[in-house]
């Protein structure tokens, strides 16, 4: 489904992302590890346009979506969150989750009434509903992902790259939100890529593991193989996670 052909990204001197080569199957949920300024999110930013990766291709179901900018990129049914959330923070709830209804794949042309009861619905399927008219700037971090995950949702997207969804999350909140990710899953047969520093999630929701270390593809394998991996476990884990496995 989607294929990254020898990326890489510099910030002047900085080599973000370097020569990285990975393929993400329709229907699969593929795990994207490493430490702190590995390139992950870098990574992301390119998937989506928001950077022009310097060298390398980026293909989606077989068209080169390389350099593309970003609106034509979620038209081709690519959606993202972010890391840190970024709501309209004067809008609220339901008006975010419209701004993704109208602007996503084919339905700019949806009457305002259709595109408020969509809207509506993505709300409600991440159980947001009651917060409606809430502005977002009034959210908790939990709702914040959620609403995030709804805006991505709304796009109608194929893949869906999630950037540290768990993060700051209580190990309650942590539960529901998996639980919502793997719903959404199989209601929406998303793909997903899935960007994540909690390994216990990792081992529970992926199948295949890319491991980035200072910019470059370390390891790629199941994740009970990964965590075996004395390089992944040097560079990432620890010794003391790999001592309490
Ligand atoms: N816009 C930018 N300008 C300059 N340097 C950047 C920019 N974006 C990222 N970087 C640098 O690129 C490297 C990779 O950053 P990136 O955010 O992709 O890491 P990450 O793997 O997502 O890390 P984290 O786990 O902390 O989120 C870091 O050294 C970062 O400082
Ligand atoms: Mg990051």
């Amino acid at each position: 489904m989607l294929e990254v052909r020898n990326v890489t990204k510099r910030f002047g001197g900085l080599t973000a992302v370097n020569e990285v080569s990975f393929t993400v199957n329709e229907g699969e949920v593929i795990g994207l590890i490493g430490p702190n300024g590995a390139g992950k999110t870098t990574l992301i930013n390119l998937i989506c346009g928001v950077y022009k990766p310097d060298s390398g291709a980026i293909v989606f179901e077989g068209k080169d979506i390389t350099g593309l900018p970003p609106n034509k990129i979620c038209h081709a049914g690519i959606s993202r969150t972010y890391q840190i959330p970024k709501p309209f923070e004067a809008m609220t709830a339901l008006a975010s989750v419209l701004v993704s209804v109208l602007n996503g794949k084919k339905r700019s042309h949806m009457s305002l009434p259709d595109a408020v009861m969509e809207a509506s619905y993505y709300l409600e399927f991440v159980g947001l509903f009651s917060k409606r008219d809430t502005l977002a700037r009034d959210l908790n971090l939990y709702e914040l992902r959620m609403l995030e995950l709804a805006r991505a949702l709304a796009t109608t997207p194929k893949l869906l790259l999630l950037d540290e969804t768990m993060a700051g999350l209580n190990p309650k909140e942590a539960d529901a939100a998996l639980d919502m990710i793997w719903s959404a899953q199989e209601q929406f047969a998303v793909t997903i890529l899935w960007i994540e520093h909690v390994m216990k999630i990792i081992m529970k929701a992926t199948k295949r593991v890319v491991v980035l270390h200072y910019g470059k593809k370390m390891a790629e394998g199941p994740p009970e193989e990964i965590i075996r991996d004395p390089r992944v476990i040097e560079a990432y884990l620890g010794v003391r996670y790999a001592q309490n496995l």
